[in-house]
């Protein structure tokens, strides 16, 4: 069955002693308690390395936020998916908005990225979602269903069946405005139909796919309650140990 994950996504807060602590607070939150998710903390690049070594990784997963869509070389700046790996992190985050928007990362591109993430044995937790335009002109279900196709769909049941899935509608991230639990659960089920179409009901039904969008304490429960939405992918909300036990303890 697929697991229910709350990851979350430092962005580009917190230095390096500041992300240390946050991560030893979560690792210390965590300690005695079961929960019923997997726990993942997607810190910068150079966060990484320090992280896994300060907590205990069968508790918390670590994710990088990105990695390059070439193997090595001459890429000044870039970080592989293979130098990702090396840290001892487990994930990498995919085709945030943010990514595609501000650093014009193409479906074509992604794809390379997604191939490097599986080729190193990171689990990519893969981004897709609508910008407000397209979801007044109601086309955000062939928007998901595009980048899924262009960026996912060549690779193969097996490769597939690693994916993390994050639906993050774009007009909910950071602005304080959450998809209602509703919206979720349709664009959920129809992104599990999609899949199911391509790679069959077993693995659409072991694809865990996340919600992301200014999820927090208050409306966590309540979006996780849907049967589609298996987690969540939190940003600011994941910048406290205060803010985000609350929704890790919402499962
Ligand atoms: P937010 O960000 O929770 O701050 O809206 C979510 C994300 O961008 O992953």
């Amino acid at each position: 069955m697929r697991k229910n994950i709350v990851a979350g996504n430092w962005k580009m807060n917190k230095n390096l002693q500041e992300g240390v602590e946050l991560a030893k607070e979560l690792n210390e939150a965590l300690k005695n308690k079961s929960v019923n998710c997997d726990v993942v903390i997607g810190t910068p690049f150079i966060h990484l390395a320090s992280v896994v070594s300060s907590i205990d990784t069968n508790k918390i997963g670590v994710a990088a936020q990105n990695c390059a869509d070439k193997g090595s070389g001459a890429y000044t700046g870039e970080v592989s998916a293979a130098m990702v790996a090396s840290t001892g992190a487990g994930y990498v985050i995919l085709g945030h908005s943010e990514r595609r928007a501000y650093y014009h990362e193409t479906p074509e591109i992604l794809k390379e990225k997604v191939k490097l993430a599986l080729a190193n044995e990171l689990t990519p937790i893969f981004c897709i979602g609508e910008v407000l335009e397209e979801r007044e002109a109601n086309k955000h279900f062939e928007v998901v269903k595009s980048q899924i196709e262009e960026s996912l769909f060549e690779l193969s049941t097996e490769d597939f069946a690693k994916i993390v899935l994050a639906y993050e509608p774009v007009w909910a991230i950071g602005t304080g405005k959450t998809a209602t639990a509703d919206q979720a659960q349709e664009i959920h089920a129809f992104i599990r139909k999609t899949v199911a179409k391509k790679y069959g009901e077993d693995i659409a039904d072991n694809t865990s796919i996340l919600y992301g969008g200014s999820c927090n304490a208050g409306n966590a429960k309540e979006l996780f309650s849907n049967p589609d939405v298996d987690g969540g992918l939190i940003g600011g909300a994941s910048l406290g140990v205060d803010k985000f036990m609350p929704i890790i303890e919402a499962f």
